[in-house]
């Protein structure tokens, strides 16, 4: 069943079928509030954030717009530690360690990447957003039916037509269908085989045959004629990252935003170099010596914290051999403009 491109019209009053996607890791409140107040649906990002930070980011929302917006979390299974594996990539990454001058045994740190859980459930009850997604699956039934205790609407990704099954299933009210063009993690949570992984354009169709509830398309949408294409296969809305990426609100530092509006953003990859999961991001040094996708490295997110400074010596000279440089395949809409500017020129002519 297909639901109209009206559906965030509809359900919430926004004005535009335009969703800022949520982005760890380079956005807080500001990108979200733009959008929002541009009359797209803004979305917070919280999977690097401790409690007290989201607290104070949601309260900026909340101060800033009264239009509904969007709370986004992982809801990965945290690993075991991995003595083992981690030691592994640690020896790995000596060479890099020797040319920075770094200790390996000391080589620790990055912000951390939380699954959702009651301490967060805990302050996004105060705020009650009005949409709350997931990256990879959806949380434990006892702290999805909290989100659900005020009405929130339950969005996650999908990026197969079972994952998109298994959603409906076990409750999430919209999905988003996660093409492979898209920049940042793939949401996949019930099989790790990229093979089964297609295109926006293959993979929206299919999913709005499969369920019945709305599907907003992501993955290389970055002008309108994008946005009415994707309405046009069956979504209900469509959810844009990369081409936020350059906007002065959103957080990206300056080697990324270097980066997105060189030549080097012609050649994405997905990598699991900088997580322990495919991610697609500009191809950078990291990524071409030991990846893109390396067969043994401590699962996610642990695969971070060895390369953290390694990021962080790099950065120091402005470069990005060792950072996660996230972009989608198509980086043509990047520009650096107001993102309220950005969402209006996304919904031209709709
Ligand atoms: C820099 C970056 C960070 C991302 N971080 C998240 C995140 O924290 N949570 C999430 O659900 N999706 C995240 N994504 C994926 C987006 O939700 C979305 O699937 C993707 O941006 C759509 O494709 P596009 O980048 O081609 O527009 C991220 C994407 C990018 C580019």
């Amino acid at each position: 069943m297909r639901t109209s491109a009206n559906w965030l019209k509809e359900r919430f009053g926004i004005e535009l079928p335009i969703i800022q996607a949520p982005m760890a890791g380079v956005q807080d409140s500001a990108l979200a509030i733009a959008v929002c107040n541009a009359g797209g649906l803004g979305s917070m990002p919280c999977a690097m954030l401790s409690a007290a930070v989201m607290r104070s980011e949601l309260s900026a929302i909340a101060a800033a717009t009264t239009s509904p917006f969007n709370v986004n979390f992982f809801c990965h299974t945290p690993p075991a530690s991995d003595p083992r594996s981690e030691a592994a990539w640690r020896e790995l990454l000596q060479p890099y360690y020797d040319e920075f001058g770094i200790d390996a045994n000391a080589a620790s740190g990055g912000a951390a990447r939380r699954p959702f859980s009651h301490e967060a459930a805990d302050v996004l009850s105060q705020f009650r957003p009005a949409v709350v997604s997931f990256h990879f699956g959806l949380p434990a039934p006892d702290l999805l039916q909290r989100v659900r205790a005020w009405g929130a609407t339950v969005v996650s990704s999908a990026t197969t037509v079972a994952e998109a099954r298994w959603l409906e299933a076990h409750g999430a009210d919209a999905i988003v269908a996660q093409g492979l063009e898209a920049g940042g993690h793939r949401g996949n949570f019930l099989s790790d085989d990229m093979s089964e992984q297609a295109g926006t354009m293959a993979l929206v169709p299919q999913i709005a045959d499969a369920v019945g509830v709305p599907v907003i398309a992501a993955g290389g949408i970055a002008d309108a004629a994008g946005v009415k294409a994707a309405l046009a296969l069956g979504a209900a809305a469509v959810q844009i990252g990369t081409a936020y990426l350059l906007c002065p609100e959103a957080t990206t530092g300056p080697v990324h935003r270097a980066l997105l509006a060189s030549d080097a953003a012609r050649h994405t990859a997905l990598t699991n170099v900088f997580s322990g999961r495919p991610a697609r991001g500009i191809v950078n040094r990291l990524m071409r010596e030991i990846g893109p996708m390396h067969p043994a490295l401590p699962a996610f997110p642990l695969a971070a914290a060895a390369v953290a400074p390694l990021r962080a010596g790099a950065e120091a000279l402005g470069r990005g051999d060792f950072s996660p440089m996230w972009a989608g395949q198509n980086v043509s809409g990047c520009a650096a403009i107001p993102a309220a500017q950005l969402t209006r020129q996304l919904a031209a002519g709709l």
